[in-house]
């Protein structure tokens, strides 16, 4: 629960195979709930792999590294001020269950897009949160397997349990659809200000951490921020190859000739980062916020040579074209 972990480095000393369930493991047993609930050790570890079997590892940005990172952001909110002292553990394990599963399988490619193009995955959800629908179906047919369903043999885990436990996942994962956004801001604001948390606020202010962390490489230490905004920049470019290729629209951020990094990067901090972290001052980090306004200076300030050099850094990674491997849910 350190606020200046490095995932970059860690995935230096333990490579692609091993960062998602290490991350998760250690994680998950620092919470009581392995005990209270009797959560099957071996089969977590055994979810554990599965989930990092399904995150898309061609994917630069959406990939097991982003999960990590989700879960481990979301620890450090639930640790600050000891917010999680507020929550049950059946609440606190679906949190955190959220967290590393919130982008399953991920292809990489946009909601917006896989509408356009009228894509299975979108027929099937009905054009509604679609890659949120598929992240939430997956992670619990996958927890439906006699080798990764951790709660199967536990004596306390209750049918009321698994409803809460269904529920909460099923509205923090569709709630880190962007489209919330706005909405978001406004139910963070009502939760935080009487300085109590209660009992119907609790899946409202899950939602809101796990859309936190969604967003937090900006407040992350710069060169860490600086390998996420890449990493995100060479996906959306790989989605504008696509759109090009198909005669599409390319999508704002995601056509390769025409994004000026400073300008997105101060615009996303100014307009969607900075006013939603801001209300959510007292579950951050102090240092994040003052780190937010350092890392906007520092992109309001990138002369021309640092912008050029970051575009030919996020050129190498996006060089291979898209390609449509997407899990189907039921498949
Ligand atoms: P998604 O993971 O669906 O939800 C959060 C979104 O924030 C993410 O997709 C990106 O579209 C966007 N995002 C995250 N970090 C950055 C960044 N540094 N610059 C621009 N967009 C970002």
């Amino acid at each position: 629960n350190e606020d200046d972990f490095d995932i970059f480095a860690l995935h230096k000393k333990i490579g692609d195979d091993q960062l998602l369930v290490s991350v998760c493991a250690n994680v998950f047993l620092q919470y009581n709930f392995i005990s209270s609930l009797g959560v099957s050790i071996p089969k977590l570890i055994q979810y554990f792999r599965a989930l990092q079997s399904h995150y898309k590892t061609s994917n630069p940005y959406h990939c097991g590294m982003h999960a990590a990172d989700v879960l481990q952001t979301t620890n450090v909110y639930l640790c600050c001020g000891d917010v999680k002292e507020n929550f049950s553990d059946v609440e606190l394990i679906a949190v955190l269950f959220s967290a590393m599963v919130h982008d399953i399988a991920h292809p990489g490619i946009s909601n917006a897009f896989l509408t356009a193009v009228n894509h299975p995955l979108a027929k099937l959800f009905n054009d509604t949160s679609v890659l949120e629908s598929m992240h939430t179906s997956l992670a619990f047919i996958l927890l439906e397997r006699a080798d990764c369903n951790f709660f199967s043999s536990s004596t306390t885990w209750q049918k009321y349990h698994a409803d809460d436990f269904r529920s909460l996942v099923i509205q923090v994962v569709t709630g880190t659809d962007m489209k919330h956004h706005s909405a978001m801001i406004k139910s963070v604001e009502d939760i935080l200000d009487d300085g109590q948390i209660d009992d119907d606020e609790v899946a409202q202010l899950f939602k809101a951490i796990v859309h936190a962390a969604d967003l937090s490489n900006s407040m992350k230490d710069l060169p860490v921020y600086i390998n996420w905004m890449e990493r995100v920049n060479a996906e959306f470019w790989q989605q504008g190859d696509e759109e090009r290729r198909r005669g599409m629209t390319i999508s704002m951020m995601c056509d390769r000739n025409n994004t000026f990094i400073s300008k997105s990067q101060c615009g996303f901090i100014e307009f969607v980062v900075l006013p939603y972290m801001q209300k959510l001052a007292p579950v951050l980090p102090p240092v994040w916020l003052s780190r937010l306004e350092d890392n906007l200076k520092f992109m309001k300030e990138l002369t021309t040579d640092q912008e050029n050099t970051i575009k030919r850094r996020i050129k190498r990674p996006a060089s291979k074209p898209w390609a449509d491997d997407s899990t189907h849910p039921f498949s």
